[in-house]
C-alpha cells in the first residue's frame, strides 16, 4: 500500500472566443502541485498551501481541492484520513482554471493514491465540487480539459455533463499571456448579459459549430474565421488594460485567433506553428508593456494529457 503521492495538474484555457461555458483545452504549463497522505486523522486535513499569499482557506470544505476529496470520501465510504498539500504554481484569477487545477489534482491524487479505479467520467462530477466553490457555479469548461487532458466539448449539462474529447490537428500551437492583474471569475460572471440578441445566438453558434469542425478538418482557415465570440468578449474585454492592442498584435503576428482565456486577464492565441506562436507572445507582451503591465507568457501545444504522477511512494 503506497502512503503518498504529489501529481501536477495542468492549467486550461476555457471558452475559447465562441464557446463560453462549454469549451475548453489544457496546457503544458503552468500548473498546480498536490501532495496527499493517508492519515490516522479522520477526514481531510490541508497541512500546507504554498504560492498564493494566505489567500485560500485550509478549512477543507471550503477549499477548492478540499471539497471534491471530502465529497469523495463520503460517496465512496472512504474510512482513511487524508493530509493533503496544495502548491499553487499558477495566480488566482488568471483566467487560466487555477481552481480547476487544485480540484482536478485532488480528485485524481486521491483516485491514484487508493487505487480506487475511477474513471475520469466518474472523477469528473467531484473535481466539479471544487469548481463550484470557487466561481459560485457549474461549469465544466476548466475542470473537464484539466482532467482529460485535449479539447473538450461540453455538450450540456442535463441530466449528466455531456463531454465529448474533440481531436485537434498536431501543429495547433497556443500562446497564453497573463497579465499581471487579478479577476474574480464571480465578478467577471456578474457583469455578462442575461439575454442576447437572437442575432448574435447565430453568430455565435455558427462560430462554435465552425471551431469544432475546422479542427476535426484540420482546417486552420475554418478555425481562424471561427475564433470570434461576440457575445462575451466585448463586455469582459474592458476589464482587462490595452485588450484590443494585445489582440491585434496576436493577429498582426500571424495567429488564427486571440480571446480571453477563461474569465480573464489572461489572453490565449492559437497558431498553426511554433514560430508563429512565439512571435505572437513576444508580440503581445510588447503591446501589453504599453498600458504598463507585465505579463508572463507560455506557448506550448495542446495539453493531450492532464493530470499527472510526479512521484507515488
Ligand atoms: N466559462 C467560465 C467563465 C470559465 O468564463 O466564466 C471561468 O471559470
Amino acid at each position: 500500500m503506497k502512503n503518498e503521492i504529489r501529481v501536477f495538474a495542468p492549467a486550461s484555457v476555457s471558452n475559447i472566443a465562441c464557446g463560453f461555458d462549454v469549451m475548453g483545452f489544457a496546457i503544458d504549463e503552468p500548473g498546480d502541485e498536490i501532495v496527499l497522505r493517508i492519515s490516522e486523522r479522520p477526514g481531510v486535513t490541508i497541512t500546507k498551501i504554498t504560492g498564493e499569499n494566505g489567500r485560500l482557506p485550509l478549512e477543507a470544505e471550503l477549499n477548492t481541492a478540499g471539497a471534491p476529496l471530502l465529497s469523495m470520501i463520503d460517496k465512496l465510504h472512504i474510512t482513511c484520513g487524508i493530509e493533503m498539500e496544495i502548491h499553487k504554481k499558477m495566480p488566482l484569477g488568471s483566467g487560466l482554471g487555477s481552481s480547476a487545477a487544485s480540484a482536478v489534482g485532488a480528485a485524481f491524487a486521491l483516485n491514484e493514491l487508493l487505487d480506487l479505479g475511477l474513471s475520469k467520467e466518474e472523477l469528473l462530477p467531484f473535481a466539479i465540487e471544487g469548481e463550484k466553490i470557487a466561481s459560485g457555479s457549474v461549469h465544466a469548461d476548466n475542470v473537464a480539459p484539466c482532467l482529460y487532458g485535449g479539447f473538450v466539448l461540453i455538450r450540456g449539462y442535463n441530466p449528466i455533463i455531456d463531454v465529448v474529447e474533440i481531436e485537434v490537428p498536431e501543429n495547433l500551437y497556443c500562446t497564453v499571456i497573463h497579465p499581471q492583474i487579478e479577476i474574480s471569475t464571480k465578478e467577471a460572471r456578474k457583469i455578462l448579459p442575461k439575454t442576447i440578441p437572437l442575432s448574435d445566438a447565430i453568430t455565435q453558434w455558427g462560430n462554435t459549430a465552425g471551431l469544432v469542425a475546422g479542427l476535426l478538418k484540420k482546417d486552420f482557415g475554418l478555425i481562424g474565421r471561427s475564433l470570434q465570440d461576440v457575445v462575451i468578449e466585448p463586455v469582459r474585454s474592458m476589464l482587462i488594460p490595452g485588450f484590443d492592442e494585445i489582440k491585434k498584435a496576436a493577429m498582426d503576428s500571424g495567429a488564427l485567433g486571440c480571446s480571453i482565456s477563461g474569465s480573464g486577464p489572461s489572453v490565449f492565441a492559437l497558431s498553426s506553428s511554433l514560430q508563429t506562436a512565439v512571435e505572437t507572445g513576444k508580440s503581445m507582451k510588447t503591446a501589453l508593456e504599453r498600458f504598463g503591465l507585465s505579463g508572463e507568457v507560455y506557448v506550448s501545444k495542446i495539453n493531450k494529457n492532464g493530470p499527472r504522477i510526479i512521484e507515488l511512494k
